[in-house]
């Protein structure tokens, strides 16, 4: 599947099959999120991958209640946690060099669209899940200081085919030279 492509068919999914993903598949997503660019090639994301059934339901139930994706991350055979070294992304010689703080966000953002889009490419679902509390998914995967849990998604075939959520026009969201007020 070519990048495009992929861009324009992947959705969120929420319901998955129980067959196992195929090690080869894990590997090339695990990859694309490797190849992500950041901030000068610092590479705060770290990702944890969980198989545990157990340790998967404990993560489901860190998403607040109402979340969509609950059942998602409890059923589906893996989940990956996305996770940032603090500290490295936006500074230089240990000083925040930008208006915007820790760009870890940032870079773990850009490492997980790799990672799902590339899942896509090779038939497998995800749904990128951040209504979360984070710090109960901390413990749960016992991460050390200084690094903290952004987001993760399940990964796993899809047993749904979910609708496409339609997104604003472009003329509401490009401007041309300067901002516009709409
Ligand atoms: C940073 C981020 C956090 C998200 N968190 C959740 C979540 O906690 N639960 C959920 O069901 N979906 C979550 N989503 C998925 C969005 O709802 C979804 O991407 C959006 O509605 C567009 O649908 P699509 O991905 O099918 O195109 C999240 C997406 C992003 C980018």
């Amino acid at each position: 599947m070519d990048v495009l492509s992929a861009i324009h068919t992947r959705r969120s999914v929420r319901h998955y099959e129980a067959e196992p993903v195929k090690e080869a598949d894990l590997k090339v997503v695990l990859e694309a999120a490797r190849w992500a660019p950041s901030w000068a090639n610092t590479q705060c994301a770290r990702f944890i991958v969980v198989r545990d059934p157990g340790i998967k339901l404990k993560l489901a139930g860190t998403l607040n209640p109402g979340n969509p994706a609950i059942a998602a991350i409890a059923e589906a055979p893996i989940v990956i946690a996305a996770c940032a070294v603090l500290g490295k992304a936006g500074y230089k010689r240990g000083e925040v060099c930008t208006d915007k703080g820790d760009w870890f966000m940032f870079d773990v953002g850009l490492a997980m669209e790799n990672l799902v889009l590339a899942a896509h490419a090779l038939g497998l679902g995800t749904v990128h899940v951040g209504l979360v509390d984070a710090k109960k998914a901390a413990e749960i995967l016992q991460l050390p200081p200084g690094v903290v849990f952004v987001e993760m998604t399940p990964l796993g075939y899809p047993n749904e085919e979910p609708r496409v959520i339609p997104r604003k026009e472009l003329p509401e969201i490009v401007f041309y030279d300067r901002y516009e007020q709409k």
